[in-house]
This record gives C-alpha cells, structure tokens and sequence, in this order.
C-alpha cells in the first residue's frame, strides 16, 4: 500500500477577537484549532475522526482540501506538498482526486439548479468528455440507491427529502471518480431512520470505487460502521490512533475511554455510570504545558502538567498509538 496523505507537524491557528484587557496588555490570542498533528494514510483506507465539538475535526479537513493554508508543517498528497499548487492546471487536477461531503445537505446544493444541473456542474468544470455524461450520471444514481433517475434529475432540492438530497451530494461527490473523499459529519443533520441508508451508499461505494476516505463524526458508533482505522482528537490534537475494533473495544487513552462511554446503549437496564471525565470543554486558546486533558482526566498527577513531560503518540500495541501521558499513567 502507499501514502495518499501525509500530515508532518501541521498547525493552524486562528487570530480570535481581542477584549480590550487583552489590548492593553498586548495580548494576540489564538485557537489552536489544529496543533502539531502528523499521519499517514494508506490508499484504499478509511478513517474516521472522532473528537466532542470544536477539537478541530472540520479544520483538518479544510487543510486537506486546501481551503486554508497551515500555520506551519507540511502536508503532503501523493508526495507532493498540497501549499506548494501554484497554477490553475494544478489546483483543478488536485481537485480531481479530492471530493468532500458536506454536513448540511441543504446548503451544499444550489437551489436554483435542478439535481442533473448539480450533477453536471463538477463534469463541466473539470472537463469531462460530454459524450460520456449520460452513463456516468446513470452510473453514479445507481451506486447512490437513486435507481428510478429519472423521478428526481428534473426536480429542484427543495423538492427532495433530507436523505435524498444527501444521496445527491454523495453522488455529485462520487461521479468524477475520485481518488480520497472526506465526508464531514454527512449524516447528522438527518433522521436516524435514514442515516442506515446513507452510510450503506457509502461504503457499498467505497468498495466498488476503491476510494481512500476520512470520514468525520463526533459518534463513535458511525465511525465504528464505516472505519477500519480511528484517529481520536482533542484540542487540535492527536491523542490516539488505531484499528477502530481496538480503539473502541480496548481504548488506552482516558478521553478515549470517556467518547466510548459516552456512545448510548439502547438497553432499559443500562446502568449510567458517570463519565470518567472532569470538567468542561476547555478553553481552546489556552497554552498548555504537558497534557491538555490532564485539567479533566480522572487518573491526572502533578506530572501531567509538568513543563518537562514529553507528549508524542507512542505505539502501545503493533498499529495502535496513544499519547504518551496516558500511557505512562494508565
Ligand atoms: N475561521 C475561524 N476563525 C476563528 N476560529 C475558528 C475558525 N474556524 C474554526 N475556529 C475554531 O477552531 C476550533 C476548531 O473548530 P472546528 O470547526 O475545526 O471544530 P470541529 O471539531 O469541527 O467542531 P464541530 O464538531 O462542532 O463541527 C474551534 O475552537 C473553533 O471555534
Ligand atoms: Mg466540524
């Protein structure tokens, strides 16, 4: 297998507004939305990012897509440094290989077009021979699960249910074949009863296509259906990193341990222990020494937070990494 994506120490910190104490005393506070993260990813794998709300899950997609450049560190994409694209020919053929799902399907179609008009858009963009544009749209439909095509290329989104119309998006983001998809948090705006439907389009896809995927959710329930391998956030960080069965069934970080916890069981008598974690959702322009959970984890000691700890991932288990604090202290 080889490297599609590589990240080597990337940041990306975001300037946030100033209260006029932090005027005066100088102070320029930043989030660091993403802070010293590096992987790898194999062709043909699928990852999943798991992380509570504001951990920088949607920021290291961006930097994927090129949407916003890094503060600093590398990344790179076939071996190529993506901040390095300079010319449009460039752009357009990174472009290609990269496709993206959206979370809200509502805003992601343009209500002015009809679903063929949104299908076509990125063929025509991307030129794509017009001789072939029937086929590939029939093609994409079917693997979608959209097999009467007919019924909905005329109809405008708002026409369309939750589920279809994300259906669409994943088929505007399938049909020019491309070569990594990442799919951010695409079934959370729809009801559980059509979510099932979603993700089984995706990975039946998935395994026709033979795309690399990085799939975003906060719920390590969906990550578990669609993922092989978990990659789990906190405060820009990476704090583990493994196959999910053993993310999941064996987490060694204790944020790992409180995410699988927290995954509701639908059994009347599930006992509800409380969640081994402290506190709240700390705040993401603090600077940290040592550990960034240690304020909330329940195994904390002075060291954690010492200025002299070393954080890193470490391979705990052959494939399987985790912050080095939880493994000293665990
Ligand atoms: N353009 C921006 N300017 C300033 N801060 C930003 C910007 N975009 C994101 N942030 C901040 O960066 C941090 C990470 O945000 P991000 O959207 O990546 O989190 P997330 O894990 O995707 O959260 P969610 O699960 O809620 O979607 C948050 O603290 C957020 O407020
Ligand atoms: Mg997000």
């Amino acid at each position: 297998m080889s490297t599609v994506l590589e990240f080597n120490n990337v940041s990306k910190y975001y300037d946030v507004s100033r209260n006029i104490s932090e005027i005066f005393s100088g102070k320029k506070p930043k989030v660091r939305a993403v802070d010293d993260v590096s992987f790898k990813i194999q062709q043909g794998e699928s990852v999943g990012i798991v992380g509570e709300s504001g951990c920088g899950k949607t920021t290291l997609a961006k930097l994927i897509l090129n949407l916003v450049n890094p503060t600093s560190g590398e990344i790179l994409f076939e071996g190529k440094d993506i901040s390095k694209i300079k010319n449009n020919d460039e752009l357009m053929k990174y472009k290609r290989n990269l496709q993206f799902v959206f979370q809200n399907p509502y805003d992601s179609l343009n209500p002015r077009f009809t679903i063929k008009d949104i299908l076509l858009e990125p063929l025509k963009a991307l030129n794509f021979d017009p001789n072939k544009f029937e086929t590939m749209i029939t093609d994409v439909m079917n693997l979608v699960k959209l097999k009467n095509k007919d019924e909905y290329l005329y109809k405008y989104p708002h026409e369309l249910s939750g589920g279809q119309l994300q259906r669409i998006v994943l088929a505007r983001a399938l049909i020019i074949n491309p070569k990594f998809v990442v799919a951010d948090e695409p079934v959370s705006m729809l009801d559980v009863s059509v979510r099932a439907g979603i993700l089984n389009a995706f990975n039946q896809a998935k395994s026709s296509m033979n795309f690399t995927a990085i799939y975003i959710s906060h719920d390590l329930a969906l990550v578990k259906y669609v993922c092989e391998r978990t990659i789990v956030m906190y405060l820009g960080s990476i704090v583990e990193d493994g196959p999910t069965h053993d993310v999941i069934n064996n987490p060694l970080h204790p944020y790992t341990k409180a995410l699988v916890k927290a995954v509701p069981v639908p059994h009347v008598n599930q006992s509800h222990d409380p969640l081994p974690i402290l506190g709240n959702i700390p705040d993401a322009t603090r600077e940290y020494k040592g550990c960034k959970f240690a304020d909330r984890c329940p195994k904390h000691n002075n060291e954690c937070q010492g200025g002299d700890i070393k954080m890193g991932l470490v391979e705990a288990k052959p494939g399987h990494w985790v912050d080095r604090c939880s493994y000293i202290t665990s």
